[in-house]
């Protein structure tokens, strides 16, 4: 079932119990209310013939017009008076109730006996109900009459059937107007979830270009707007990320590959001496050795993304782990007539995983010293910061522009400096770094400069004994 309607049938609903409920007690006050009012009205004339007939010493009565001089409130039209002996037979009674005999109640005569007052509605066919008091009057412990007045509940009952007319033609009024209120409102509140729909029904069909427009208000809709277009932002981020992904490591493969096919082709066109194909597979071995490492650290960084690579939570000496990576560095150096430098140690334990941590350093000083000129020279520095231990590594190389800055930590990316200073590399280094920092729980930062060197820093928390 639509939201529309269920909502709209549940708002009826609550109403309509709402409204039955309010009419009855309504109805059901107005009528005990109006009821008490004619009792009391019916008391006070009765009260008010008893008080007559004490002031005149309780002579038996003549009759009704004599009683009528005496008792003018009993003359009045819309009640009616009876006065019965103490065997219950009518000994007077006022003309407007001349009709039909009205005779005393069994009831009400035992109660007379009694000396108590009763009140008894009573109901003649085809006439409206009528409302009696009956007085006793007792003299010296004897009961000399009864007096019985009544009134009919001609204008109550009608008044109580008017509102209950009105009652029950406005209800559903009512009940109709607001449904067909909550209906449209229901439907004004719900227009955006229907466009929400249609943009996910697109968007899910492959157009992750597609955004909705965001209300001005900042409500519940607003809200699920916002979110729902930050979703399709990232959605699309990391799509473009995947393919971007593909496509750069299948050019990463295909490069190695070109070359091995052209030199092994290149070899077999023509008998040649031995030695000639010991340096094509020298070459292709070289090539091989390079995939291998592209794939083996493909494998890694997605294994990595599923969570499955596992990590030692192990108390690490770094200064020790420093200055052993700094010897390696210093053999790498070499090679290229690059100084690597400890400038600076200080005591700090890590927890985390040596082997992993000596990759991040290992591939930060491979890239210090692979963009760094000949002759040049590399810094290493461990220092501690708060409770961090700081690990930062220099170089006065090729540098960085800035807008690349944020964008060599991704899988495969390599400045065109980069290419143009080297031939090695994947571009695949920094994103394991980035990944080791990170899940030692802390973060790695860039400084550089155009043609004059980097900085990266990795901020690793220190061992909570140590700090
Ligand atoms: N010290 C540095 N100086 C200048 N550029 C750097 C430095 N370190 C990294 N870069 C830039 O960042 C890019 C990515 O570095 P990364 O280590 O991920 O890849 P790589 O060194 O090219 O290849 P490899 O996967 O073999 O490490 C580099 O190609 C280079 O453009
Ligand atoms: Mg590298």
């Amino acid at each position: 079932m639509p939201l529309r309607v269920r909502l709209t049938l549940w708002y009826g609903t609550a109403l309509a119990l709402i409204l039955i409920i309010f009419s009855t007690i309504l109805y059901v006050i107005t009528a005990r209310s109006l009821r008490d009012a004619v009792d009391q009205s019916l008391e006070e004339t009765a009260a008010a013939a008893v008080r007559s007939l004490e002031e005149r010493g309780f002579l038996p009565l003549i009759d009704e017009t004599e009683l009528m001089s005496q008792f003018p409130e009993l003359a009045r039209i819309d009640k009616f008076f009876q006065i019965f002996s103490p065997s219950g037979t009518i000994t007077i009674r006022s003309p407007n109730v001349k009709q039909h005999e009205m005779p005393l109640s069994r009831q009400a005569l035992e109660v007379a006996y009694s000396g108590r007052t009763i009140f008894e509605s009573a109901k003649y066919p085809k006439e409206p109900p009528l409302r009696l008091i009956s007085v006793p009057i007792i003299y010296r412990g004897n009961l000399l009459y009864i007096v019985q007045v009544g009134t009919t509940m001609d204008s109550v009952e009608q008044t109580l059937n008017r509102l209950l007319l009105v009652l029950l033609v406005s209800m559903p009024i009512a009940l109709a107007v607001s449904l067909a209120g909550g209906w449209f409102m229901a439907g004004r509140a719900l227009r955006p979830v229907d466009a929400i729909t249609l943009a996910a029904r697109r968007i899910a069909g492959g157009d992750l270009t597609q955004r909705l427009t965001v209300p001005a208000s900042a409500d519940e809709i607003g809200r699920l707007t916002n979110t729902f277009n930050d979703m399709i932002d990232r959605l699309e981020t990391s799509f473009r990320q995947i393919r971007q992904f593909s496509s750069d490591a299948s050019h990463e493969l295909r490069t190695p590959l070109t070359v091995m096919k052209g030199e092994t082709e290149l070899a077999l066109r023509r008998p040649r001496e031995t030695d000639d194909y010991k340096v094509v597979l020298e070459s292709n071995l070289e090539e091989i050795d390079r995939m291998t490492r592209i794939v083996d650290e493909l494998l890694f960084l997605s294994r990595a993304d599923m969570g499955e690579v596992k990590m030692e939570h192990l108390p690490v000496p770094l200064d020790m782990l420093i200055e052993d990576v700094h010897r390696q560095a210093s053999l790498l150096g070499q090679e290229r007539d690059i100084k690597v430098v400890l400038r600076a140690t200080a005591s700090a334990v890590v927890v985390g995983d040596e082997l992993r941590l000596r990759e991040l350093f290992l591939n930060l000083l491979d890239n210090a010293v692979k963009y760094s000129r000949p002759g040049g020279t590399v810094d290493i520095a461990l220092t501690i910061e708060q409770n961090h231990a700081r690990v930062s590594v220099t170089d006065r190389g090729i540098g960085i522009a800035q807008e690349d800055q944020s964008l060599i930590f991704d899988r495969f990316y390599r400045t065109d400096d980069a290419r143009a200073h080297t031939k090695k590399g994947t571009g695949l280094g920094l994103s394991i770094c980035a990944w080791i920092v990170e899940s030692h729980r802390g973060h790695l930062e860039v400084q550089s400069k155009v043609g004059e060197g980097s900085t990266f820093t990795a901020m690793l928390p220190l061992a909570p004994a140590s700090a």
